[in-house]
C-alpha cells in the first residue's frame, strides 16, 4: 500500500499539490485529472473535493448565512451565499468589515445559524471573540461562530472589483456540524424570516435613508411578533434601537 503522502490538513503545505493547485484556476480543480490522482494517491480526504454544500444547507440559490472573516481579528456579519449551476459566490458590497477581510486574505466561512438575535447583533455591533471558535484552514486557524448549527470555509477566488462591491467565487476547504446546536428540527418560521426581511430593510434605510424602508419593517414587525417567538421579538427591539425608532 502507498503510504500517504500528506494529511488532508497539510494539503496546503504540500508542495507538489500546491503548485498543481497554484497552476490552475481553483475552479478547475474537480476536473483536474492530475491533481486528483495524486490526491487520491495519497490517501488524502481533499475537501475541495468532497465537501458537498447541500449538506451543509448550502442549496441553489441565496442562503442567508453569517459570514465570519479574519484570520487575526474575527468578524461576523450577515451575508448571502449565492449558488447558481452548483457554483458558489459572493458578493460584498464595498467598506464593510467583511470586505476588508476577504479582500486581504481571501477567506471567509459560512455559518448556518438560525438565532434571530444573533442576526441581528451580528449586523449592527462586533461580536464578542467569545462567540467564536477556530478551526484549521488554509494552514491556519480560521474563526466560525460556536452558534453555528453547520460551517464552511471558503478559499476565495477569481476575485473582481466593481466601483461598488467584489464578487468572488468559493472553493470550500473545510467544513463541519455543531451537533450540540443541531437539537433541534429548523422548521419554517414567518417571525423568524420577517426578522431577516426587516434586518436587509434596515442595512438599506441605512445606507439611504428612503423612508420607504421604515413602513417595511413595520410591516415586517408585526410579521415578527404575530409568528416569532420570544428571541424575535428581542431582535425586532433591538432593531428598533439601532434605528432611533
Ligand atoms: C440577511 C442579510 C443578508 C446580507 N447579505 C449581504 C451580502 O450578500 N453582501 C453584502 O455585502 N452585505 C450583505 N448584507 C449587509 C451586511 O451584513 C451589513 O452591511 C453588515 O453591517 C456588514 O458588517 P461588517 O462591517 O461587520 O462586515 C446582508 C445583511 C442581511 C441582514
Amino acid at each position: 500500500m502507498t503510504e500517504p503522502l500528506i494529511e488532508c490538513k497539510e494539503l496546503n503545505e504540500d508542495k507538489e499539490c500546491k503548485e498543481l493547485n497554484e497552476d490552475k484556476e481553483c475552479k478547475e480543480l474537480n476536473e483536474d485529472k492530475e491533481c486528483k490522482e495524486l490526491m487520491e494517491d495519497s490517501g488524502c480526504r481533499n475537501t475541495v473535493l468532497d465537501i458537498d454544500l447541500s449538506s451543509f444547507g448550502i442549496l441553489e440559490g441565496i442562503s442567508e448565512t453569517i459570514v465570519s472573516t479574519g484570520f487575526e481579528f474575527p468578524n461576523a456579519a450577515p451575508i448571502g451565499i449565492i449558488r447558481k449551476s452548483g457554483r458558489p459566490f459572493v458578493r460584498l458590497f464595498k467598506g464593510s468589515h467583511t470586505w476588508a477581510n476577504v479582500s486581504k486574505e481571501k477567506y471567509l466561512a459560512a455559518n448556518v445559524v438560525y438565532d434571530p438575535l444573533l442576526l441581528v447583533r451580528s449586523t449592527f455591533f462586533d461580536l464578542a471573540i467569545s462567540e467564536f471558535e477556530f478551526v484549521p484552514a488554509g494552514g491556519r486557524s480560521f474563526p466560525v461562530l460556536k452558534e453555528a448549527s453547520a460551517w464552511v470555509v471558503f478559499k476565495c477566488v477569481n476575485i473582481k472589483n466593481t466601483d461598488q462591491a467584489l464578487v468572488a467565487e468559493l472553493v470550500p476547504v473545510e467544513a463541519g456540524f455543531n451537533e450540540a446546536n443541531m437539537k433541534f428540527l429548523p422548521v419554517p418560521n414567518r417571525g423568524f424570516n420577517a426578522v431577516l426581511e426587516a434586518t436587509v430593510h434596515a442595512t438599506r434605510y441605512q445606507l439611504s435613508r428612503d423612508e420607504k424602508y421604515l413602513e417595511w419593517i413595520l410591516h415586517y414587525e408585526e410579521l415578527a411578533s404575530k409568528c416569532g417567538g420570544e428571541k424575535e421579538k428581542q431582535a425586532m427591539e433591538l432593531l428598533y434601537k439601532v434605528l432611533g425608532l
